[in-house]
């Protein structure tokens, strides 16, 4: 037997990098742990009866066809009810500007498969979502971060950078961003940044990527409109998912892009995966067709906002002075900044010795910056939990100031 396999990596293997937060993450398995760190929706919102009754009327009246391979764009029955979702906020999107995807997760691998050879150039918002930055670097894509402030990307900065490296001669693949409730600071990128982000794409022609499976989940404000709804040329690729307002077990997602780009993207899938599962397409299609998901979400928004409230008010009223945070106004997270003094990746093992868990923000930034900054999620953890935890996780912090 080879006992060292490391030789064998391609250098695409080797730049795979285990992710400190998982290494960290593992320390929170105990059960006496309330963790604020995961991604989970809450268990409790997912339809498990609409979906067993659904399910067991497929598997009688299509069974066969329902456990069978499929088209690696997806079914089309899908495909026609999101399209429609879709056009809500841009008329004109058909079918075959919609890619079914197993996870959105499995659409950044797809845009960083086709967009992205060694040294090229993403830019992204500082910080930016992990999956991204993992799928990216897998490819070994040279990463540009973009501070963000409490309205979202500044488009200040990205001017300056894109000109920058338009000086240069250098262009960017795509420019990656979160919009709504990022993941993970829960802030979004008001209209008007996102109208001055399409000029800059415009200006430097760089197509961007618009990441957003949070967009439905909004407790209060206003909604600001997709990237894509306000896209006259064409120039975005949108990632939607149902993990956040349906349930992520059924790994189903959507890539929407420009029909006549879709056709590389189709291609990398069908080495991936061939297609994404028949049978819970089918679920899916049919779960819109009836009409559920609008009431689904708003079921999850109610339950997610009350969760956030109680996060908002148990920080006020537990943390010590010096500590900020957002306050989203949907999707799951929050972020929170320490003095800038402060470490939350060595503060991680005393919060972990008192039972409470967080994400460390550094694993959020392309940068390796973010040192005094860490993720709280609030879909997971109970009403009670989250009380207890953010008292927790105040002394702590309140003890290593
Ligand atoms: C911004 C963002 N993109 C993509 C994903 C991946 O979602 P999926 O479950 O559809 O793979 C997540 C999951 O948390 C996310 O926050």
């Amino acid at each position: 037997m080879i006992k060292d396999l490391s030789p064998f990596y391609s250098k695409n293997a080797r730049n795979l990098q285990s992710s400190v937060i998982r290494e960290l993450l593992k320390l929170t398995r105990k059960p006496e742990i309330i963790s604020f760190a995961g991604g989970l929706p809450a268990p409790e919102t997912f339809p498990v009866e609409a979906i067993e009754q659904i399910s067991c009327r497929i598997l009688r009246e299509r069974g066969r066809f329902a456990l069978q391979y499929g088209p690696t764009e997806g079914e089309m029955p899908l495909r026609e009810e999101l399209a429609k979702w879709m056009a809500l906020s841009k008329p004109g999107i058909t079918p075959a500007n919609i890619l079914i995807t197993s996870g959105s997760q499995q659409g950044l691998d797809i845009v960083a498969k086709v967009f992205i050879d060694p040294g090229d150039i993403v830019v992204m918002e500082l910080p930016s979502y992990i999956g991204g930055i993992q799928a990216f670097s897998a490819y070994r894509a040279k990463m540009i971060g973009v501070s963000q402030d409490s309205h979202g990307m500044r488009m200040d900065l990205l001017e300056k950078t894109l000109a920058r490296l338009a000086k240069r001669h250098k262009k960017p693949k795509f420019i990656y961003v979160v919009p709504d409730f990022q993941n993970p600071s829960g802030v979004t990128l008001t209209e008007a940044r996102r109208r001055r982000l399409l000029e800059l794409a415009y200006a430097y022609e760089v197509p961007i990527v618009e990441d957003s499976p949070y967009r439905d989940l909004r407790f209060r404000g206003v909604a600001q409109p997709p990237i894509y709804g306000l896209d006259t040329q064409d120039q975005v690729i949108v990632l939607g998912t149902f993990s956040k307002i349906f349930c992520p077990g059924l790994r189903l997602a959507w890539l929407m892009a420009p029909a006549s780009w879709t056709d590389r993207m189709v291609v990398s899938k069908q080495s991936m995966d061939l297609a994404s599962p028949t049978f819970n397409q089918m679920i899916a299609a049919e779960y819109m067709r009836q009409g559920l998901l609008r009431p689904q979400i708003e079921a999850i928004r109610k339950l997610y906002g009350k969760k956030r409230n109680i996060m908002l008010k148990a920080l006020k009223e537990f943390m010590p002075k010096g500590v900020r945070w957002t306050k989203p106004e949907g999707g799951l997270f929050l972020w929170v900044k320490l003095p800038r003094t402060m470490n939350a990746t060595t503060l991680f093992r005393s919060a972990v010795d008192e039972n409470v868990a967080y994400v460390v923000g550094e694993a959020f930034y392309c940068n390796g910056k973010g040192q005094n900054t860490m993720r709280l999620n609030f879909s997971y953890p109970s009403e009670e939990q989250i009380v207890e935890g953010i008292r927790r996780l105040a002394a702590v912090i309140k003890k290593n100031m």
